[in-house]
């Protein structure tokens, strides 16, 4: 069956990778976006406007219908706007994916997160609260049987805006003692890409699909030091992880997130659950795969979008030598 979607937003990384799978499946494509970030792929039909705009939402309506809405943009946007762009949107499409993100739920309790697990209230600002309130707000419009929810932790591979593996990659690449942060064998969770797209375009296709799933690597495969020595390694060996504790981090004012991208500081939080994603046909290629192509990705020249929503990351290079330092003294 020739499928007919539309993707809210659509250029930039997932969004794109979505656009681009379907177009490769012989569907019918509309995007939506302001035309702000980037060129629209070649073969989609792209309708420009803000959802923020209700006139817009109103013109962009008129274009359908479609089989499912993808979208790929709503956290960075107000929840107010999402439930209005749903609104517009309910006569006119089948089903609704969100785009949504494993910051939905709210810390405490044990054990790895299922996407039962309680989530932040409507309200409060931060990517989590403002994930929460547009799964709300597209829940409560589509109900809860045309509904599909995606959570996903990091979204990596060629592409990627945000600039995380990049900075590790280049600056394994500049070679030398390499701060790194935490404990090497801390579970993380990324998703590629190019899976997570292929995912979200299986359950855009199946008319049977609804609820939330955590678009995540299965818990324990991957650990953040597995993912530095890829980086190492497909650099050309040139740089050595020196480990640093946590608290040694912290107290040296490293900022999580951002200064050692990946490392969220603390213990790292508990792990998500993908049980259900991959019951669904999430199929997560090896992060070493991610790493290898990403690297290939920037040495054939590609660049990152530069985002809005995203900090520069990377921690200063004095910065690091300061605290390498400190740490060889203690030794
Ligand atoms: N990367 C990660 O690690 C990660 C992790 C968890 C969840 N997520 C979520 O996954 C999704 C990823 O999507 P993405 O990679 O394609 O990036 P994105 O940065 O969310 O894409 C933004 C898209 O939406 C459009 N857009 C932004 N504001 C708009 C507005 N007011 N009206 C109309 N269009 C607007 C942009 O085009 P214009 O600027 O031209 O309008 C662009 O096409 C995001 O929702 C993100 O929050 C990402």
């Amino acid at each position: 069956m020739r499928m007919r979607i539309l993707v809210l937003g659509g250029t930039w990384f997932l969004g794109r990778a979505v656009v681009e799978g379907a177009l490769r499946r012989g569907w019918e494509v509309t995007t939506f976006n302001r035309g702000r970030s980037a060129a629209d792929s070649p073969g989609v039909r792209p309708v420009r406007g803000d959802r923020a705009t209700a006139a817009d939402l109103r013109r962009l309506a008129e274009e359908g219908p479609w089989d499912a809405v993808l979208d790929t943009s709503a956290p960075g946007i107000a929840p107010e706007a999402v439930r209005a762009g749903a609104a517009a949107l309910e006569p006119v499409a089948g089903r609704y994916l969100l785009v949504s993100s494993a910051e939905v739920y709210r810390g405490g309790g044990a054990g790895p997160r299922t996407e039962s697990s309680a989530l932040h209230g409507d309200g409060g600002d931060g990517a989590g609260p403002r994930a929460a309130a547009a799964e709300g707000a597209v829940g409560g419009l589509f109900g809860a049987a045309r509904t599909v929810v995606l959570r996903p932790w990091a979204v990596l591979g060629p592409g990627e805006y945000a600039g995380r593996l990049e900075w590790w990659l280049r600056r394994a690449r500049r070679g030398g003692p390499m701060l790194a942060p935490g404990d090497p064998g801390r579970c993380v969770q990324p998703v590629d890409v190019r899976d997570a797209a292929a995912f979200a375009l299986r359950l855009a296709a199946d008319g049977g699909a609804a609820g939330a799933y955590n678009v995540v690597a299965p818990i324990g495969r991957e650990t953040m030091g597995g993912l530095v020595q890829d980086c190492v390694t497909v650099t050309g060996r040139r740089a050595v992880p020196r480990w640093a504790d946590g608290a040694v981090l912290r107290a040296h004012g490293v900022r999580p997130g951002t200064e050692l991208p990946l490392w969220p500081g603390g213990d790292g939080g508990r792990p998500v659950s993908p049980a259900a994603a991959h019951r669904a046909g999430l199929v997560c290629r090896p992060l070493a795969e991610t790493v290898m192509d990403t690297w290939a990705w920037l040495e054939s020249g590609g660049r990152p979008v530069p985002h809005p929503r995203h900090a520069r990351q990377g921690i200063a290079p004095e910065k690091e030598a300061a605290i390498l330092a400190a740490l060889a003294a203690e030794r």
